[in-house]
């Protein structure tokens, strides 16, 4: 069996009536994708859309004559004209093994590896976050979250506190965790972000060790290394508070920071940090130093 996929891009104001006109014309599924070439990674506070272009794409059954849905949805959509659209015909195919087969083990560094649960990585030496793609942010794919990765992969953790501001899936304070530091905060605005961190670090083993906490819930506490995958606007507001959260001679690691961006974000936490230069790669970078 195969499928006939219509994609059509719309304007943010537009997506709610493209998603009916497809719905009520026969599609069997609607799904919303970016469909702008360069993502809106910061918007303005007046700007309630995170996405400037949306692809709204219908799946109908292969054999729906293609000329006849066309010019049904062209009807729908009128005084309006429909927006750009693209025609595919897809095969149908084993979709949760497609997916699965997206995720492999990632590795960081000499040993660190994040792994989907249905991949281990068993190799001797290698340690392994066990970690399945979910409702949070954080499979290690992002190259923000690798900067951070690599740094504890390379940091000594042995017995180390560490803080993870911005948690999402956790995975950076669990991979913390499972190298060998002490104990690990999570910190996130997001509660949902929460309940999968608190999953994931009972799935690695190391829940007993680890705390999940809303901002307002953090206690005063002394961090030895702090890691902050944030955006660059947010970690700038929150150096005041961040720097009370480290201890004299303890370790700061932000992402998230877009390389254009490491001036603005190195003279905000200046004050109380030795700021070390930039580590770039590609349009991202991650910025270190050390509390004064
Ligand atoms: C880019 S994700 C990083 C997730 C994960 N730490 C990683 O490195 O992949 C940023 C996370 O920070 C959280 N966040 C954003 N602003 C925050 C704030 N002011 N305080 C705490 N968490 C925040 C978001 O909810 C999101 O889960």
């Amino acid at each position: 069996m195969s499928w006939l996929q219509i994609t059509l891009v719309s304007a943010p104001q537009d997506v709610s009536r493209v998603s009916r006109v497809l719905s009520k014309n026969g599609a069997l599924a609607v799904t919303l994708r970016d469909g702008a070439p360069k993502p809106r990674l910061e918007p303005l506070p007046d700007i309630n859309s995170l996405w400037r272009q949306t692809e709204v794409t219908g799946m109908f059954v292969g054999d729906a004559d293609e000329g006849t849905l066309m010019a049904r949805l062209r009807a729908a959509m009128a005084p309006d004209p429909l927006p750009p659209s693209r025609v595919e015909y897809v095969e149908n195919r084993n979709w949760e093994r497609e997916w699965m087969s997206r995720f492999a083990p990632m590795r960081f560094g000499e040993r660190l590896w994040i792994c989907p649960s249905w991949s281990p990585v068993l190799a001797a030496g290698a340690v392994c976050v066990l970690l399945d793609p979910g409702l949070a942010f954080g499979t290690g794919s992002h190259p923000s979250t690798g900067l951070c990765l690599e740094y504890l992969e390379a940091a000594k953790l042995e017995g180390k506190k560490i803080l993870d501001y911005g948690c999402g899936s956790g995975i950076l304070a669990i991979a913390g965790l499972k190298l060998g530091a002490a104990s690990a905060w999570g910190v996130d605005t997001d509660a949902q972000a929460l309940v999968t961190s608190r999953e994931n670090a009972e799935k690695n083993e190391v829940a007993d060790i680890f705390t999940a906490l809303a901002p307002e819930e953090l206690p005063t506490v002394q961090a030895d290394i702090l890691v902050a995958n944030i955006l660059a606007n947010p970690l700038v507001e929150l150096s005041p508070h961040l720097a009370t959260l480290v201890r004299p001679e303890g370790e700061l690691v932000l992402a998230g920071v877009l390389s254009s961006q490491t001036d603005m974000v190195s003279e905000a936490y200046g004050e109380w940090f030795e700021m070390d230069p930039p580590f770039n790669r590609g349009e991202w970078a991650r910025l270190t130093g050390r509390r004064k």
